[in-house]
C-alpha cells in the first residue's frame, strides 16, 4: 500500500462523540479500543488533502471564498471521471452538510401535513427532516431476503399514488443496510415518481464507497426526464474522511428547482456561504486522492470478508448482510437470541464493542448493529475476539 491505513489517532478529548461515549463506559487509551459508530473513518486523512490545507494556511487568507471555476470544474470531472455523470458546474450549490440540505429540500418543496417518504430502515435524520418539520412520514419498508434488502415497488407505488405524497427521500447507496441500487430499481423509482409527481432527494453521500463487483448510478444520470425531478447531493466527506469539514455538493439540473432552492436558502441568509478550507479540501481530493480511494476500498473490502468469514464459522446465527457500499456493515444478530436492549448491553459493558443500535435506524433494525469497518484490520480482530468470548456465554 501507498498509503497509511494504519495509523488511528485518540480521539478522547477531542469532542469526537463516538470516542467520549465509550469513555462513558471506562474505556480509555490503554484499553486500545476503537468505536464503530458514527460514519467517519478511523484512518488519517490523505496527504494530499493534508498538504492542501497547510499551502492554503500559510497563505494566511481565512477570508469569505465563494467555488472558484477550478473547483467546480474538479467537481464536474470527478463526476464524469469517477461516477459517469456529466454534471454542469451551474447546477452545483455548496452546502454546509447533506442533512442539512435534505433538510432545507423538505422545508423548500414541500407544506406542512404533506407526504414525505423514506424506505425504511434508514439513516436516522431523514425521519427528522419529515418529522421535525411537521410532514407526514410515509415508510416504505425495505424487505429482508436473508442477507440482502429488496424494494417493495408495489408498495412503493401504492403510497406514491396517494396525492398527498410529495417526495421521497433516496438514500443511495442505502445506510445502512449497504445496498448499492442497480440502474434497474432506480429507474423503476424514478418512473413511479415521475407518475405520480413526486419529488427525488437523492442523498448519494455514500457515492464512492462502492464494493468491488458493484457499480454506483447517480440518479440523475439515468435519464433528462429523472434529473429534471431530483436533486442530488453530493460531498467528498465520506470519500476522504474529511466530514468535520462540513461541505458538500448539492445538484439541481432543473432550473426552476434551483431558484426554489436559493431562494429558500436566502431566508435564513441572504449571502450563504461555505468554509474556505472545505473548498480547498474538496478540490484536492478531487484532484488527487482518487488512488488513495482505491486503496482504502481495499482495506475495507478485506474487513468485510474477516467479519463474514468469522461469523460464517463462528456464529453461523449472525448474519452478515451483503456489503455492496458505505463501509457500514449491517449484523442481523436476532439468532442469538437476545432483546435489543439487552444486546446494546452486553455489546457495550461486557464486550466493549460500540456499534451503533440497529433500532435507532427505526424498529425494523432492532437486534441489527450498524458496524463502521472504515479501520485498520487488528481493530476488527480483536472485535471478534471479544465477541467470541462474550457471545458464547450469551449463546441460548
Ligand atoms: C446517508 C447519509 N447522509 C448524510 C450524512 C451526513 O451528511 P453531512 O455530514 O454532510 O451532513 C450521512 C452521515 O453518516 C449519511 O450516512
Amino acid at each position: 500500500m501507498k498509503y497509511d491505513f494504519e495509523t488511528v489517532h485518540k480521539r478522547f478529548n477531542t469532542g469526537s462523540g463516538k470516542w467520549c461515549e465509550m469513555a462513558k463506559y471506562g474505556v480509555s487509551e490503554s484499553d486500545d479500543i476503537i468505536p464503530f459508530s458514527v460514519a467517519d473513518m478511523e484512518f488519517v486523512t490523505p496527504p494530499e488533502i493534508v498538504d492542501a490545507i497547510k499551502t492554503q494556511l500559510d497563505t494566511s487568507i481565512m477570508g469569505y471564498e465563494n467555488p472558484t471555476p477550478e473547483y467546480l470544474a474538479a467537481v464536474c470531472e470527478w463526476m464524469r471521471v469517477r461516477r459517469n455523470w456529466d454534471a454542469k458546474p451551474e447546477w452545483i450549490l455548496p452546502s454546509n452538510g447533506v442533512v442539512d440540505a435534505f433538510f432545507r429540500a423538505v422545508q423548500t418543496y414541500t407544506c406542512e401535513g404533506d407526504g414525505v417518504m423514506i424506505m425504511t430502515p434508514v439513516y436516522h435524520p431523514m425521519y427528522m427532516a419529515v418529522n421535525f418539520n411537521g410532514r407526514k412520514l410515509v415508510s416504505n419498508p425495505l424487505i429482508n431476503t436473508g442477507t440482502r434488502y429488496e424494494i417493495d415497488f408495489a408498495d412503493m407505488e401504492r403510497r406514491a399514488s396517494d396525492p398527498n405524497t410529495k417526495m421521497l427521500i433516496l438514500c443511495s447507496p442505502h445506510n445502512p443496510v449497504g445496498r448499492v441500487w442497480t440502474r434497474d430499481e432506480l429507474t423503476r423509482i424514478g418512473e413511479i415518481c415521475l407518475r405520480h409527481d413526486v419529488l427525488v432527494v437523492s442523498d448519494e453521500i455514500h457515492f464512492d464507497l462502492i464494493m468491488p463487483g458493484h457499480v454506483h448510478t447517480v440518479f440523475a444520470s439515468i435519464s433528462d426526464e429523472f434529473a429534471q425531478n431530483c436533486l442530488v447531493m453530493t460531498a467528498p466527506s465520506k470519500t476522504f474522511n474529511i466530514a468535520g469539514l462540513q461541505t458538500s455538493n448539492i445538484f439541481i439540473p432543473n432550473k426552476s428547482l434551483r431558484e426554489k432552492y436559493l431562494a429558500s436558502l436566502k431566508l435564513s441568509n441572504p449571502n450563504p456561504k461555505c468554509n474556505i478550507l472545505g473548498y480547498v479540501a474538496c478540490e484536492a481530493g478531487y484532484k488527487f486522492c482518487g488512488e488513495w480511494l482505491d486503496e482504502c476500498l481495499k482495506v475495507i473490502d478485506a474487513n468485510r470478508r474477516v467479519i463474514t468469514d468469522f461469523m460464517a464459522h463462528e456464529f453461523p446465527a449472525v448474519k452478515v448482510h451483503v456489503l455492496e457500499g458505505t463501509y457500514l456493515l449491517w449484523l442481523d444478530l436476532r439468532g442469538l437470541g437476545l432483546g435489543h436492549k439487552e444486546l446494546e448491553r452486553v455489546n457495550r459493558e461486557e464486550a466493549r464493542l460500540f456499534f451503533d443500535e440497529g433500532y435507532v435506524f427505526g424498529e425494523q433494525g432492532e437486534c441489527f448493529e450498524r458496524w463502521n469497518i472504515a479501520c485498520p484490520e487488528r481493530y476488527v480482530r480483536g472485535a471478534l475476539e471479544r465477541m467470541k468470548e462474550c457471545y458464547s456465554r450469551h449463546m441460548k
